[in-house]
């Protein structure tokens, strides 16, 4: 912690005159050319940072570090017990591998704005080929190992990659998992076809290659020769990532270079306390945006070191996994989900598996991805007796919202809170008509425009859908969490108030898994919510009416309706619960009472709505509820 700053200063500063705090932000970054303009307001509601900047990510990542006397650090950590190794890359290494990989993509004709798919586990290799396509100014998608074909093939639909990158295997606890299978019938699946395929070879699985379409990545590297840096501008794309929205098209978040870039350095100082040369490790995946921000660039841009973890919380091989983790490689700051550590607690509620390994270079654990329950911040915090930051954000902003800022100021603690807006970010609390609500009273949490560098400027291919998220209330961005201050001024998020949900951390869409139960021949119509669950924070539960005739066994139909949901989404959405029900409450101009009925599924009062059209549908959805709870 520097000591000297104070956060009502830095904050003040950052939301009156942004473009001078950014602009003394920016300075810490290494461009081509500075930029023009700090921050280009003139096509609102876009809002474009750095204009006129030229970099390069990848140099300020890696090459940077390399000609500033860090070539002979560790950049990377992998740790792997599901295999049962450890693998160490200096700075130097890094860029060696980075500058082939790219100069392989480059062979295979990709070029500064060519879209690339990475589909990979936890591996360097992942982020050596998320660090390539940034060399070249490609704009990389990486999308998340447990998708099944069919998300993969929405999201090769939509980004058009030329070439995807890949691995023959992920490995899952115990489960080996081929993912050249995966990777074909996506390709299939799609309407899209990539030009080509690398696909790195694992041991525990040699897959299929075919010629002239599939390539092995080893062998591409004998001969890859060096690739350079291509400048791009600040505000030209570095990557796109999917994430669930409401529908079951998911949303191409899109991130810019330069404020990207400004942001995540500015944050590794002054939101999780670091120094350039400390080890942090976010055990989270590269497929998510934590992975993306934090394993993968902010790390990396800071000249830390970074880790790479392939395995669980829990069960690779014992709850001791992360405490060992950390003795052995002395991290510094750990991230990762609230429900790892419930899983942690869970296992070893006395903390006997902490007691065999010494932790004392953890000087803070921060938790994102959902709500920090105060029983699991008061576990964790007796446990480990260091600071336990529950901090705020979204892939669409890519970097804290809210967050007790370790190297500025910090603020006592409250249980449930992620403290206060982050500096850049202006967060206010509004009711149905954009009216501020004061504190005390919870209402939507929105953050007045233009967001800070490193949100997303609009969405891939989509500028129509990014305004949804802006012109809802003009001159906010809606968030879709709910919210309240309390009167200390502290913030407290509650939850989403649309039909996204959070899983073990993982974002889901509801909408999407009822447009797949949909399509089942016997559904007339169903709805999905999340419930709340003590492990995953939330699991989706459904509700499906069947069309009138069908007289076949309601369990079969359900088994057929968890398969095809796992099929089509993957084993990651969790949906294991359906209640068939005779009709899902309606007003009487034929809408589905959603925000009912996700109100009896997580047992919370609710109000009987005047415009109901059979008031006794709503007691038949209780009993349903009621038995999916008994059985979760
Ligand atoms: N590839 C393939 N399958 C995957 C996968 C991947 N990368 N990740 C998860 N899955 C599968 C799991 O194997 C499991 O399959 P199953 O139904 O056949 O058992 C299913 O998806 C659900 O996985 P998960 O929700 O992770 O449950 P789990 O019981 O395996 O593990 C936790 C529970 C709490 C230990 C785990 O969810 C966890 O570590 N969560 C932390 C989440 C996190 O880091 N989030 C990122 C935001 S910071
Ligand atoms: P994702 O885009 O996957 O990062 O998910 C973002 C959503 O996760 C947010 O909109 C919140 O609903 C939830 N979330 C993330 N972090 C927190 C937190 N610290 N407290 C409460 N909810 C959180």
């Amino acid at each position: 912690m520097t000591g000297i700053l104070k956060f009502a200063d830095v904050y003040q500063e950052s939301v009156t005159q942004p473009e001078l705090f950014w602009g003394k932000a920016g300075e810490e970054v290494k461009w081509v050319k500075k930029w023009d303009k700090v921050l280009d307001d003139s096509n609102k509601p876009f809002y474009r940072w750095f204009a006129g900047g030229e970099l390069n990510t990848c140099y300020n990542a890696v090459d940077y570090h390399v000609e500033n006397g860090r070539g002979e650090q560790i950049a990377i950590i992998y740790d792997s017990p599901v295999t049962d190794s450890v693998a160490k890359i200096t700075y130097k290494e890094l860029l060696e591998q980075v500058a082939k990989f790219a100069g392989a993509l480059q062979g295979m004709g990709v070029v500064k704005g060519d879209t690339v798919i990475i589909y990979m586990p936890m591996i360097p290799q992942a982020i050596v080929a998320v660090l390539a396509c940034a060399r070249l100014g490609a704009v990389h998608s990486v999308v998340f190992g447990g998708f099944a074909p069919n998300e993969l093939a929405i999201r090769i639909n939509d980004a058009q990659p030329k070439v995807m990158v890949s691995a023959s295997c992920g490995i899952e606890g115990k489960k080996v998992i081929p993912y050249k299978p995966l990777l074909d019938e996506a390709i299939r699946l799609a309407e899209h076809k990539p030009q080509k395929t690398i696909i790195f070879q694992r041991p525990q699985v040699s897959a299929e290659l075919i010629a002239g379409h599939d390539y092995d990545w080893e062998e591409l590297m004998k001969t890859a020769r060096r690739a350079d840096c291509v400048t791009v501008a600040a505000t030209d794309p570095l990557y796109i990532l999917y994430t669930s929205g409401t529908t079951g098209k998911p949303k191409g978040v899109m991130r810019d270079n330069g404020g990207h870039a400004v942001a995540l350095k500015w944050s590794m100082k002054h939101v999780y306390d670091v120094q350039p040369g400390d080890v942090f490790w976010a055990a989270s995946d590269v497929g998510w945006v934590v992975g993306h921000s934090y394993i993968v660039y902010a790390p990396l841009l800071y000249g830390c070191t970074t880790i790479v973890y392939e395995g669980k919380p829990i069960g690779t091989p014992d709850p001791g996994a992360f405490w060992r983790v950390i003795s052995q490689h002395g991290v510094k700051v750990l991230f990762t989900a609230p429900t790892a550590f419930r899983a942690i607690k869970k296992e070893d509620p006395h903390g006997d598996y902490l007691k065999k390994y010494d932790i004392k270079s953890l000087k803070y654990l921060f938790l994102a991805g959902e709500r920090l329950d105060p029983d699991t911040y008061h576990w964790a915090s007796d446990m480990l007796k260091i600071p336990v930051i529950d901090h705020w954000w979204q892939t669409e902003t890519g970097w804290p919202i809210a967050a007790n800022c370790m190297g500025i100021e910090p603020f006592p603690i409250k249980a449930g809170s992620p403290t206060r807006a982050v500096p850049g970010y202006k967060v206010e609390i509004l009711d149905n008509n954009g009216k501020e609500l004061p504190n005390g009273q919870e209402g939507s949490v929105a953050i007045k425009l233009p967001l800070p560098p490193g949100c997303l400027p609009t969405l891939w291919n989509d500028d129509k859908r990014y305004l949804d998220y802006v012109t809802e209330i003009p001159g906010y961005y809606v968030t879709g969490d709910g919210g309240f201050y309390d009167k200390d001024g502290y913030l407290f998020i509650m939850g989403r108030i649309d039909d996204v949900i959070n899983v073990a951390g993982h974002r889901l869409s509801t909408g999407s898994m009822e447009e797949i139960i949909s399509k089942h021949k016997d559904v007339a119509e169903c709805a999905v919510f999340g419930m709340n669950e003590a492990l995953k924070g939330e699991v989706p539960v459904g509700f499906a009416v069947l069309k009138a005739g069908v007289t076949r066994d309601p369990a079969v139909i359900v088994k057929e309706l968890v398969q095809m949901v796992r099929n089509d989404i993957g084993a990651v959405a969790c949906f294991k619960q359906c209640a068939i029900v005779k009709a899902l409450p309606k007003t009487r101009s034929g809408k589905t009472l959603r925000s009912t009925m996700r109100k009896i599924v997580n047992l919370q009062e609710y109000v009987v709505p005047s415009t109901i059209d059979d008031p006794a549908v709503l007691d038949v959805i209780k009993d349903a509820a009621k038995k999916l709870a008994d059985e979760a």
